[in-house]
C-alpha cells in the first residue's frame, strides 16, 4: 500500500511554478497576477484566501486580496468584478465562496470573465470541460487528475465509482475520469443519497473517489482488494485537544481501509493542499495566456 502524499506532491509542483515564472520574467515577460476577492469573515474563507495568497507569494505571482465587508451589495461586487475583467494587469481572479445570502453566487461566477475564471466555476470553462476543450478545470478535481497523473496510476480501462454528485467535485471529476485521454478512460459510475446499491458499486470498483461530506462513510467491507481510494472529505469535526478547536475528517475511513488499497490519499495530507496547487497552476497558465487569448 501506498500512501499518496499531496503535500510533497503540491510542493513540488509550487517548486516547478515558481523556476517556470522566474524563466518568464527573465525573458521579460509578465509576472503572472491572481486577485482575490473575499466578503465578509467567515474563519475557513479567510483561511483558505490567506493560503491562496501565502501560495501566490511561493510561485513568484504577484496577488492582489479585495476585501469587502458582507454588507456590500450585489450591484457593489458586480461592479468589482467587472473592474478586474477589464483590468489588463491582472491575468485571473476568483470570488471566494461562500457569498452572504443576499448575492446571488451564480450571478457573481457568471460575471466573470471566463478568460480570467481559474476557478473554472464560468458555465463556459465547465462546458469546455466537459468536452475535452482547453480550459480552467477546477480545483479539486484538477488536483485529484495531478495526483492520478504523478503517481502513475493506470485509469484506462478501470472502474472507478465516484461517491458524490456536487458541481464542483463529483460531477467534473466524473466527466474527467471519462474523458478521452489519461487520466481518464475509465468506466464511471456516480453514486449519491439515492442510489440502492452504493456498497455493491464501490465492492467493484478499481478507483473509489469519495467525495460525499460524511465523515467515515467508506468503511473495508466497501473495497476490493487492490483498489485505489481517493478521499475529498474535509468535515470540520469538534476536537479540544487542537489549538483551533477543530481536526479535518474525510470520507474514508482510514485505517481499517488502508490495508486493502494499493493506493490511498489521506485526510489530511491528500487531496486538500493539491487544491490550491491546481489553482495555482491556472492561474500560470492565465499568465501565459495558454486557453485563451
Ligand atoms: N470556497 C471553497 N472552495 C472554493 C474554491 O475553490 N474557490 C472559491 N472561489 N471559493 C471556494
Amino acid at each position: 500500500m501506498q500512501i499518496i502524499d499531496g503535500k510533497a506532491t503540491a510542493a513540488e509542483i509550487k517548486k516547478e511554478i515558481a523556476a517556470e515564472v522566474e524563466q518568464i520574467v527573465a525573458q521579460g515577460g509578465k509576472r503572472p497576477h491572481l486577485a482575490a476577492i473575499l466578503v465578509g469573515h467567515d474563519g475557513g474563507s479567510e483561511t483558505y484566501v490567506k493560503n491562496k495568497v501565502l501560495a501566490c507569494e511561493a510561485c513568484g505571482f504577484k496577488s492582489s486580496l479585495i476585501r469587502f465587508e458582507d454588507t456590500i451589495t450585489e450591484e457593489e461586487l458586480l461592479a468589482k468584478v467587472k473592474e478586474l475583467n477589464e483590468d489588463d494587469d491582472v491575468d485571473g481572479f476568483i470570488v471566494q465562496l461562500p457569498l452572504p445570502k443576499h448575492i446571488a453566487e451564480q450571478k457573481v461566477i457568471e460575471a466573470i470573465d471566463y478568460r480570467k475564471d481559474v476557478d473554472g466555476f464560468h458555465p463556459i470553462n465547465v462546458g469546455r470541460m466537459s468536452i475535452g476543450l482547453p480550459c480552467y478545470i477546477s480545483a479539486t478535481p484538477n488536483g485529484i487528475l495531478t495526483l492520478l497523473a504523478r503517481y502513475g496510476i493506470e485509469t484506462r480501462g478501470k472502474k472507478c465509482v465516484i461517491l458524490g454528485r456536487s458541481n464542483i467535485v463529483g460531477k467534473p471529476m466524473a466527466s474527467l475520469m471519462m474523458q478521452k485521454r489519461y487520466p481518464g478512460d475509465a468506466t464511471v459510475t456516480v453514486c449519491h443519497s439515492h442510489s440502492p446499491k452504493l456498497k455493491e458499486e464501490c465492492r467493484q470498483a478499481d478507483i473509489i473517489i469519495a467525495a460525499i461530506g460524511s465523515p467515515n462513510f467508506v468503511t473495508a467491507d466497501m473495497v476490493k482488494e487492490g483498489a485505489v481510494v481517493i478521499d475529498v472529505g474535509t468535515t470540520r469535526v469538534p476536537d479540544a485537544t487542537r489549538k483551533s478547536g477543530f481536526r479535518l475528517c474525510g470520507d474514508v475511513k482510514f485505517d481499517e481501509v488502508a490495508p486493502k488499497c494499493s493506493f490511498i490519499s489521506p485526510v489530511p495530507g491528500g487531496v486538500g493542499p493539491m487544491t490550491i496547487c491546481s489553482l495555482m497552476k491556472n492561474t500560470l497558465s492565465a499568465g501565459k495566456k495558454e486557453f485563451y487569448k
